[in-house]
């Protein structure tokens, strides 16, 4: 193997299991890109440093974790307006002198959104991921968006934020969405494979597409359930790997990460 000679990597703390770096260094071989892709577990303490040392050494761009996605933003010299509104970064990388930050999980969740159009939307959750999902509905125009979570308060502050409407999360199965989307942790694997976070009732005689940002496991029990209603799913695979793609592009002047191929090594390593 040739040594290679530009840097990539991630940061978080502390980073656990992550398939960053197992994506982006196949990509990398793929377009022939003379790249490596690290984990770099940096401490906030450390943060500063970190983003001086990217300025010093060949680190062409990176990916930003838990608890880094915020508190990175001041150490940017340029936040895209689209990171600005969800108020956190996951990707770093280079706009010829400046180093900048974006938010890529919101390009990830439009993906297979594109082409189809939605009178009202309903997302459940208000945790990290709910700010990257309403900077997408929003930026698709989607013309009623409702935001409903356990915790109501929470769901206040983003439909304040957002300029959405709240649902109390009680009357969560009457809003008449055709586009529900569940940003809550309720299906993922572990213990909660089998909960869902929107009662079955909710999808009876209406039509739409339920949309899981769980990627753990395929289909999740909301999807299932959705579908015995005659509704359309989308798991949250290909947000995960578009997010990949589109840092991807930011880091090596568009080149591609093979989409198809990505999500068989996702899935592989899921072993899903
Ligand atoms: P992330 O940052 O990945 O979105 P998170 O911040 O932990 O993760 O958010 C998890 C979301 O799942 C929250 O909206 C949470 O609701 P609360 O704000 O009320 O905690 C939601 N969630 C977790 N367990 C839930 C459950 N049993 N029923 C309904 N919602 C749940």
């Amino acid at each position: 193997m040739e040594t290679p000679t530009i840097l990539y990597g991630i940061i978080g703390y502390p980073l656990a299991q992550t398939m960053s770096p197992m994506l982006h260094n196949w990509g990398f071989e793929q377009a022939k890109v003379p790249g490596v892709y690290m984990k770099w577990s940096t401490p906030p303490e450390k943060l500063a440093d970190f983003f001086k040392a990217a300025r010093t050494l060949p680190i062409q761009g990176g990916s930003i974790t838990i608890p880094h996605k915020v508190p990175a933003m001041q150490h940017l010299d340029k936040v895209t307006e689209r990171a600005k509104k969800v108020g956190a970064v996951n990707a770093f990388y280079w706009d010829g002198d400046l180093l900048c930050g974006e938010n890529t999980d919101v390009t990830g969740f439009m993906g297979p959104l594109k082409g189809k159009s939605f009178k009202k939307a309903l997302v459940l959750g208000a945790g990290g991921a709910c700010r990257a999902v309403l900077t997408a509905l929003k930026e698709l125009n989607i013309p009623e968006i409702y935001i409903s979570n356990r915790t109501e308060s929470k769901a206040a502050d983003l439909a304040k934020d957002f300029g959405i409407k709240q649902c109390p999360w009680a009357d969560r199965a009457k809003v008449g969405a055709d586009l529900v989307v569940n940003a809550t942790s309720q299906g993922m694997k572990g213990d909660h494979i089998n909960d869902t976070a929107f009662p079955k009732e909710g999808f009876a005689g209406g039509k739409g597409l339920a949309y899981d940002i769980v990627y753990n496991p395929v289909k999740t029990r909301f999807m299932k359930e959705a579908e015995e209603a005659g509704w359309q799913t989308q798991g949250g695979l290909s947000m995960f790997v578009g997010q990949a793609v589109e840092a991807f592009r930011l880091w090596t002047d568009g080149k591609e990460l093979p989409e198809a191929g990505a999500t068989e090594l996702v899935k592989k390593a899921l072993g899903i």
